[in-house]
């Protein structure tokens, strides 16, 4: 198969499948990834969740409710429990326009069978979420990679970024593993400024710093540039958004729409 994606380093502006391309399919499925790569998305964005018996499976909420017909928390789910769930039909409600007689039924996909799917090809993006909700949920993060092979012998990686909202979360890894890149997610409430002083210590562990589009301007993006910092804003969906952020200085984005970005990128 003949991958068209890149990576940060080979490439200026990432092109971001944000949770698979899921303005078209359902949110972290292997049909919304394969539609990322088909829409030639640069990384594979996938949020993880651990299950109660320490498995780390793509899913954006705490809860299986919003993306699947069950009910409840993950870390109360087995894996084997979570598996028997629906994780399609929800979709082909909610978008008509888009449902597909082959989303009905699908499975939530543990990290380990979406690297079995996708290979070595492919970029990931992955993110720890409530990783306070989940001891130990790094540790096994790092074991998956290294049975993947998706970071060499020395440790390094080409093809994975993990992204986090917790420094905390992102610091554990770090200290396991000093050479894996990582990217500080932010989400700000009003309309946000960063320091100096803040992307200096941000520097320190991270390549780059992703925060919510609607709350940052070009100002902000000047700064994170400045220090040399990756700039990844999500979730972008909007052409003129998209835009405005590659004229920023955006490296990157999170968009539901790969195609869009791709189109929006190519005029810029
Ligand atoms: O990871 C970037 C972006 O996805 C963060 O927001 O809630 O979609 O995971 P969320
Ligand atoms: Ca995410």
């Amino acid at each position: 198969e003949n991958h068209s994606n890149s990576s940060i380093y080979e490439k200026k502006i990432v092109n971001v499948a944000h949770r698979g391309a899921s303005g078209y399919a359902p949110e972290h499925t292997i049909p919304a990834y394969q539609l990322g790569e088909q829409m030639k998305g640069d990384y594979i964005e996938i949020d993880l969740q651990m299950t109660k018996d320490g498995k780390l499976i793509a899913m954006h909420d705490e809860k299986v409710d919003r993306t699947t017909n069950g009910t409840g928390l993950v870390k109360d789910l087995t894996l084997a429990e979570i598996k028997k769930l629906d994780a399609g039909s929800w979709f082909n409600e909610k978008y008509p326009q888009f449902a597909k007689t082959k989303y009905k039924g699908l499975v939530v996909p543990t990290l380990e069978e979406v690297f079995k799917k996708f290979g070595r090809q492919a970029n990931y993006y992955i993110e720890t979420k409530s990783p306070e909700v989940y001891p130990g949920m790094e540790k096994e993060l790092l074991k998956v990679l290294k049975d993947y092979k998706m970071v060499d012998s020395k440790g390094r990686t080409k093809n994975v970024l993990i992204q986090s909202f917790s420094k905390e979360s992102l610091l554990k890894v770090h200290d396991m593993n000093p050479k894996l890149p990582l990217v500080q997610l932010f989400s700000y409430k009003n309309q946000a400024t960063i320091s100096d002083k803040e992307l200096e210590s941000i520097k320190e562990y991270a390549i780059g710093v992703g925060p919510n589009f609607t709350k940052i301007d070009g100002q902000y993006v000047k700064m994170v540039r400045n220090h040399g910092l990756q700039f990844h804003p999500y979730t972008v969906n909007e052409r003129a958004d998209m835009k405005k952020a590659l004229e920023w200085g955006a490296t990157g984005l999170f968009t539901n729409y790969p195609d869009v970005f791709n189109e929006v990128i190519k005029e810029y």
